[in-house]
Formats: C-alpha cells, structure tokens, sequence
C-alpha cells in the first residue's frame, strides 16, 4: 500500500467529460452540498479540483463567508476552473492553489473540509495523501472522498476509469481508517460511485 506507481491520470484534454449529464446523476454534487452543510467561515480545500465540477456546486449552495481553495497539480486544469469563476457573482470566495503529487502548499490546520471527487484512485501514494491532508486539516476537520466503487459481478462500466483502476469503498474506508480518520460514514445517493465521509480524529497531530 505504499507507492503505485502504475496509476493513470486524467488528461485534461478530456476535461469536458467532467460535466458528463450522465456523471452528475451518479455523482450528484448536490447529495455532497446537504452532507457536509458549510457554514459561513468555513475553510474548504478541493483537492485535485479539476474544472470545478464540486467546488462550483458547493460555491453556489453554501451561504456568504466559506472560503474554497481550489487544489490541482495541473495548470490546465486550473485554466479550466479560471476561466469557469469568470464572472462569477462568487468567485472572490475561491483561491486556485498549484500542488504537486505529494504535497498541498497549504499551512498545517488551515482547513475544515477537504473534499477529493474522482482523485483519490489517481493518487501515486494514497496513504500518503491522507497523511498531508490531515495535516492540513484542523483538529475534527471532515473529508468527504468521492470516487468510482467496484461493479457487482456482470454489470458493465458505463463510465469512469476501468475497473482495474478504481479504489473500492471498503479498500478507501480501510485506509482512511489507517490514517487516524474515524466516524466514517457513507453518503446515500450515489451510484458506480460513493461518497465516503470521515472526521480527523481530534486525538492525532
Ligand atoms: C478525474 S479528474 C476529477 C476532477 C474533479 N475533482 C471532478 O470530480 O470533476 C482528477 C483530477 O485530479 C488531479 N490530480 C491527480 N492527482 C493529483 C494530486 N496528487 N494532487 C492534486 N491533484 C491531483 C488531476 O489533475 C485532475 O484534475
């Protein structure tokens, strides 16, 4: 479980599938919005954010005062978000942030909520990044990992990466448990996919 390094990255050429319709009914953003409830101050990281497709959804059904870090390793796909904050009434509540495989350049409990859509199986050291994100998050913080869940035996991929590349819920929920996250829950609502929510544990660094 330490270092994959055969993990296969979204092409940000491909960015426009992101808004697949069919995507948003398995990933419904909204579910994400009314689980995690933000509140006005509230810190919120989007790691691995893409072209915004949870960020701008949580931008537009949070009230006044969250603040999003919106968190890519590619400046393609922060191009993308960019451009797609132009204009917005809100976009002053978002700071795009360039990272690197490893790393989030974000202070040590900075963050309330760190949420991961469709990333967490990209990752070339998984148990790693939990580590970086509980360093960012302040003690009790939340992170919410939505991803591709294994199919049951017969029923074919529609969408998302290969079978082979998915991290299941029960091999997520096993690690994040591993990384000192605890009351570990899974939101209702979607589907080839889950939405798994924890709580940094207010006993670790
Ligand atoms: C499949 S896209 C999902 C984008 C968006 N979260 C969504 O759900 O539509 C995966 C994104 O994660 C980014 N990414 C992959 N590994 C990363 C890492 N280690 N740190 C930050 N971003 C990463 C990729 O550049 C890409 O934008």
């Amino acid at each position: 479980m330490g270092h994959h390094d055969n993990v296969h990255k979204f092409d940000p050429a491909n960015a426009a599938r992101l808004d697949d319709p069919q995507r948003r009914q398995a990933m419904p953003p909204g579910l994400l919005a009314a689980a995690l409830a933000l509140k006005p101050g509230d810190k919120v990281a989007d790691i691995g954010c893409g072209t915004g497709y949870w960020l701008i959804a949580l931008l537009g059904t949070s009230p006044p005062g969250v603040h999003f870090s919106g968190v890519d390793s590619e400046p393609a796909m922060l191009a993308h978000l960019a451009q797609r904050l132009r204009g917005h009434a809100r976009g002053d509540q978002v700071t795009p942030v360039l990272s690197t495989e490893h790393q989030v350049p974000l202070a040590n409990g900075s963050v309330d909520v760190v949420v991961m859509g469709a990333v967490y199986h990209e990752l070339a050291d998984r148990r790693g990044f939990l580590r970086e994100i509980r360093r960012l998050l302040v003690p009790g913080g939340r992170l919410a990992i939505i991803d591709w869940d294994d199919l049951p035996p017969g029923v074919e991929r529609t969408m998302g990466p290969p079978i082979h590349e998915r991290v299941p819920f029960a091999l997520a929920r096993t690690e994040v448990m591993a990384e000192a996250f605890e009351d570990i829950d899974s939101i209702d609502g979607f589907s080839e996919s889950y939405c798994l929510v924890a709580r940094k544990a207010a006993s670790s660094d």
